[in-house]
């Protein structure tokens, strides 16, 4: 086969990958900058990876945007990631048309400020009609978290005769956590050298595959993307079986 015909049959992408974008406030830190000039790029390399993600095929792109630890962090800085996703919200409701993405949110959203709300819910409602891809935020965001909301909703389903508590399924818990609908995550990605998973979809990434990369994340290039997919397909994904 010659190298031509070895890239046209090229393995199509993973149709779910999420990401930990991590990396920012080191980034900033080698350049002198604040913490938060390192978010704006990051907010950038999340651009550029999103477009990416929409033209080789990815059909569902998770980020985990901001930790319900992340609170922790200086209210400067917790303002700063805030004010970067309301803008970014801003901009994606304008170019909604063109762009033909879906928005959804991961996550608790009632910590949220009012306004960032109500961006939230705009940005999914107005794009509910899209499926070329699905870009899923987690905001305010913990797996645990999402683990015991979806317990007090079934709980409360059961409260009220809807189910009865000998129903619970895996498959059934599913449909009550904030990614009811959509398919596991074949591929995560964590940049910036750490190896630990901090609490991002521990529910829903049980057979997922890990990739770990020594590259601070505003540095992610589309060409590291390629890397991880590459390495992806390098696996052996056997679930469990021999
Ligand atoms: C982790 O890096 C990053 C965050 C906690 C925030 C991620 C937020 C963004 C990329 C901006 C969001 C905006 C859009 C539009 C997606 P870190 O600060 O923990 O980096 P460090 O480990 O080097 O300190």
């Amino acid at each position: 086969m010659s190298f031509l015909d070895r890239k046209e049959t090229k393995p199509a992408p993973p149709q779910h990958i999420a990401i930990i974008m991590d990396g920012n406030g080191r980034w900033a830190k080698k350049r002198g900058l604040p913490r938060t000039a390192g978010h704006s790029a990051g907010a950038e390399s999340f651009r550029r990876i999103a477009n990416y993600c929409r033209k080789i095929g990815v059909k569902y792109l998770t980020v985990y945007a901001f930790s319900t630890e992340n609170w922790k962090r200086s209210a400067e800085e917790v303002s700063g990631i805030m004010k970067l996703l309301g803008a970014y919200l801003k901009e994606a409701l304008r170019d909604m048309e063109k762009n033909h993405v879906r928005f959804c949110f991961f996550g608790d959203l009632s910590r949220l400020s009012p306004e960032l709300q109500k961006l939230c819910l705009d940005a999914q409602s107005r794009s509910s009609e899209y499926h070329e891809v699905q870009v899923n935020f987690c905001l305010n965001y913990g797996g645990r978290d999402e683990i015991v909301r979806g317990i007090r909703r079934f709980a409360a389903d059961v409260a009220v005769g809807k189910r009865q508590p000998e129903e619970i399924t895996e498959a059934l818990f599913d449909t009550y956590l904030d990614s009811a609908g959509v398919p596991d995550p074949e591929l995560v990605i964590r940049p910036s050298g750490e190896m630990r998973t901090s609490n991002f979809l521990p529910w829903q990434t049980v057979y997922s595959e890990f990739v770990y990369m020594n590259v601070l994340w505003p540095d992610f290039s589309s060409k590291d993307l390629d890397a991880a997919i590459e390495e992806y397909h390098r696996r052996n994904r056997r679930f469990g079986g021999a």
